[in-house]
């Protein structure tokens, strides 16, 4: 098990309830102008609680969500109708289970994950979110640095440097970033997002 399943696992139920108390709208403002045509075929990347992956099916997408938790597909399966969203066990780097099934997305999100993954394992992530993404396609991340009381064997930093580069490398181009406070109230945490388009802009 990585080391951040099992730092989830345990803690499902108070994470769930905390991140299911905000809104997919208000937690991803700066994105929603990047979502694709209604129908389309949406991964959500540790999904966690899964709001954002139910929000997205409500709106009429199909929605693959990757957990490698599985306290938090667990909690996030139970607090949600079972049949509209299609959850599996994956993970970053790799994402060997998405990607050994061949599927291809319009749209990828990967909210608040990547600060999961040391900064030698960007590059990887990157491209796995690139290779499940259509020709066509979007990636959109967020992600925010520690805070001082965060266990730091599971949370890195990353500069927006870094991401754009790793991502660059993976052929993803940026196409819009910014940044935003906390939907849960934490004075201390702010958060970076990033919409890459797969390939170069004509
Ligand atoms: C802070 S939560 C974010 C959950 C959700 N995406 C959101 O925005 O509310 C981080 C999630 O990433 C998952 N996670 C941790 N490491 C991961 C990895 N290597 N690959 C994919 N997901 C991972 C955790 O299990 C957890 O559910």
């Amino acid at each position: 098990m990585i080391a951040s399943a099992a730092f989830y696992d345990p803690r499902a139920d108070q994470f769930g309830e905390r991140y299911a108390s905000a809104r997919f709208e208000d937690v991803h403002r700066g994105l929603l102008r990047h979502l694709p045509q209604t129908g389309a075929a949406i991964a959500d990347i540790g999904a966690g609680s899964g709001r954002d992956a139910y929000a997205m099916a409500a709106l009429g997408y199909q929605v693959t969500a990757a957990e490698p938790s599985s306290g938090m597909r667990d909690w996030a399966m139970s607090s949600h109708a079972p049949a509209e969203v299609r959850w599996i066990d994956d993970a970053l780097p790799t994402l060997a289970l998405l990607r050994s099934e061949k599927r291809i997305f319009d749209f990828v999100l990967c909210s608040a994950v990547l600060m999961h993954l040391p900064a030698s394992a960007l590059g990887g992530c990157f491209s796995a979110l690139g290779a499940i993404t259509a020709a066509t396609g979007k990636v959109a991340i967020s992600v925010r640095a520690p805070t001082p009381t965060d266990p730091k064997q599971i949370f890195h930093a990353h500069t927006a440097s870094a991401l754009k580069t790793a991502a660059s490398s993976a052929g993803l181009t940026l196409i819009d970033h910014g940044e935003s406070v906390d939907v849960l109230g934490r004075d201390v945490v702010k958060w970076r997002w990033m919409v890459f388009q797969n390939g170069e802009i004509a």
